[in-house]
């Protein structure tokens, strides 16, 4: 999982790739790389490490020329080092490419090419690209690239560039992401629009095995057999501040903030301000089809996957359907009991992560209809699925998901409260409360983030324990889970979610004086059996942190610290407990990491199994 970029314009290329690959940065950062034609010839730049490191190693003497290729890495084959960083080009050196993905017959190819001379100079998959590319290449490099596609199995997106074709770069795709940006006597290929968002919004989603050939003013889509195919350009409406730290130390922090617009934004048009339903015309089924489901299976990785188990209490509360939740990368394995009564939810912030993809593809086979619940438009999960429901968070840059995560819960909370709504299965007081308190939750959340000085005064207080335990009951689960999986992202701690109610069977066998523990004390059915919980860890000399309602005065009786959040429903109360331990996780990780964007041996989007 890697970031690409490919310029062709009438200014300098390696400024423009440079940026973009900043931008890109979060898909990889082992090593990065770019190609600029240069007075006729291909001039590759490489280094080890992070995009700076690149920057500094042509800052002094930068490649002159307007078309170019760039590339940031995160290692699958082949350690991360200059030889290994992209681009990779031919024999020759006369072709260059840039790959994301990975090809799963490279070695079988690599033998073949090696037995007819081909010469290699990385480990990688994607050097087979750059040699079988050379071999069709007989003066067309789109023609090249074509044939070059059909040899390869596995996912790939390309760029390639080619010394004989000066005023052309051809990319192609299959199952990685590849964007063309057509701006004014300029164009873009990249992994994602936010590389070339600050000079245009005009895009082309490329599909699957379709090569495209573009110049500085136009663009041709081909289909592996050769024949030219439409596809109309679209206006993204994310722009280029979106995609800026903005004043914020980190993207993190600036993601956390713009919680509340991303949540207000997630809601419009899905619930008015009348209150009076929801509506939810992406999710793509009929009401026939809505009262038919007899089971639902989530299908997701990481944060989203803490989204889904958050998704499951409410829908199974609110509409009495059974609900399972999967890691994606599970799903697959354990031949799931799916079928035409099953509805497959997939949540996938880049709606690209493999696992889930394979997953969703799992449900659909076995007959499901499935609904995407992702940040990306034209993504794989949305393209694949029966209906899409956009998390309209903004380009999510920080590796650690925060705004993707609580816009997630709200697209659940919708689902919920639609699926409901159609089956008749709250009354309608219960209904309009919880739409009402939805309402509500864009305005809390702006309350959290207007002072939080308690979270940093107990991260710098905590910042060098041995460890975190984040216990809770009910729907905070999913709070719990994903505030550990928060500290050991980005701040290298152990943390572990845990309910409750299963402390007694192990957890509590941790709790000494360096051990923290942080409680998801909301108002709730389980309150009072939280309280119990907390005593226990007091009595084993434990510190504890309870995150509690604003008013709640008994709290403070139990635990060392409160952070209080404002209240609301229990069932959506996940969306505020999350912004309190996302800022412990920040606030934590500065103290201790230079990395918070990009902590060690992590990537934003996992495209490999
Ligand atoms: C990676 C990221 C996580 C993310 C997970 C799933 O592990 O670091 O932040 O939650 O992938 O990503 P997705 O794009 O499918 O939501």
């Amino acid at each position: 999982m890697c970031g690409i970029v490919g310029y062709i314009g009438k200014n300098e290329a390696w400024p423009i790739l440079l940026e973009g690959l900043k931008r890109l940065e979060y898909r990889g950062y082992d090593s990065a790389g770019l190609a600029v034609l240069s007075n006729g010839a291909i001039d590759v730049r490489k280094a080890v490490g992070k995009l700076k490191a690149l920057e500094a190693c042509i800052k002094d003497n930068p490649p002159a020329g307007s078309v170019g290729v760039g590339h940031t890495r995160w290692a699958t084959h082949g350690r991360p080092s200059d030889e290994n960083a992209h681009p990779h080009t031919d024999c020759s050196g006369r072709i260059t490419v840039v790959h994301n993905g990975i090809i799963e017959n490279y070695l079988e190819l690599r033998t073949e090419l090696e037995g007819r001379g081909h010469k290699f100079t990385s480990e990688t998959d994607t050097e087979v690209a750059a040699h079988l590319i050379e071999e069709y290449y007989a003066g067309d490099l789109a023609s090249a690239v074509r044939e070059a596609a059909k040899k390869l199995d596995g996912s790939f997106a390309l760029v390639v560039m080619a010394q004989d074709e000066p005023r052309c770069l051809v990319g192609a795709r299959r199952h990685s992401p590849l964007v063309v940006g057509l701006g004014d006597g300029e164009t873009f290929l990249a992994s994602d629009v936010s590389a070339f968002l600050r000079y245009t919004r005009r895009v082309i989603y490329v599909d699957d095995d379709i090569v495209v050939s573009v110049g500085s003013s136009d663009v041709r889509l081909f289909d592996l057999d050769g024949a030219e195919v439409e596809k109309a350009a679209e206006t993204v409406d994310w722009d280029a501040a979106m995609a800026e730290r903005g004043g914020y130390d980190h993207f993190m922090l600036k993601e956390i903030h713009e919680q509340p617009r991303a949540l207000r934004d997630t809601m419009r048009g899905r619930l008015n301000p009348d209150l009076a339903r929801i509506e939810l015309p992406g999710i793509n089924l009929s009401e026939e089809d809505i009262r038919r489901i007899e089971r639902i299976v989530m299908i997701a990785c990481g944060t989203a996957y803490h989204a889904s188990i958050a998704g499951k209490y409410a829908i199974e509360e609110l509409c009495r359907i059974p609900v399972e939740v999967d890691v994606a990368s599970e799903l697959r394995y354990r031949d799931p009991i799916i079928d035409e009564r099953t509805l497959a939810i997939v949540i996938s912030q880049s709606g690209e992560t493999i696992d889930t993809i394979v997953g969703l593809r799992e449900a659909k086979r076995k007959g499901a209809k499935a609904v995407a619940v992702t940040n990306v438009v034209g993504s794989l999960a949305a393209r694949e699925s029966d209906g899409v429901l956009y998390t309209y968070a903004g380009p999510e840059i920080a590796v650690a998901s925060t705004k993707a995560y609580t816009t997630q819960l709200m697209v659940l909370y919708l689902i919920a409260l639609y699926l409901a709504q159609v089956r008749g299965t709250i009354d309608e007081s219960r209904a309009a409360a919880l739409r009402a308190a939805l309402w509500e939750l864009p305005g809390q959340a702006e309350v959290i983030l207007n002072d939080y000085s308690e979270v940093v005064k107990a991260a710098e207080r905590y910042y060098c324990f041995n460890g975190f335990l984040y216990m809770a009951r009910g729907i905070n689960l999913a709070s719990a889970l994903e505030g550990a999986l928060k500290m050991k992202e980005i701040a290298y701690i152990h943390a572990e979610g845990y309910a409750a109610g299963e402390m007694k069977h192990g957890p509590i066998a941790m709790i000494d004086p360096t051990f923290v523990t942080i409680a998801i004390a909301v108002q709730s059915k389980t309150y009072d059996k939280i309280l119990n919980n907390i005593k226990e860890v007091k009595a084993r000399s434990g510190e504890v942190i309870a995150v509690a309602n604003t008013h709640d005065e008994t709290i403070t009786n139990y635990a060392d610290r409160v952070i209080r959040v404002p209240q609301t429903e229990e069932l959506l109360s996940p969306v505020l407990v999350a912004i309190p331990l996302q800022l412990m996780a920040y606030y934590v990780a500065c103290n201790r990491s230079p990395n918070v964007d990009q902590p060690r041996n992590l990537a934003k989007t996992v495209t490999v199994e």
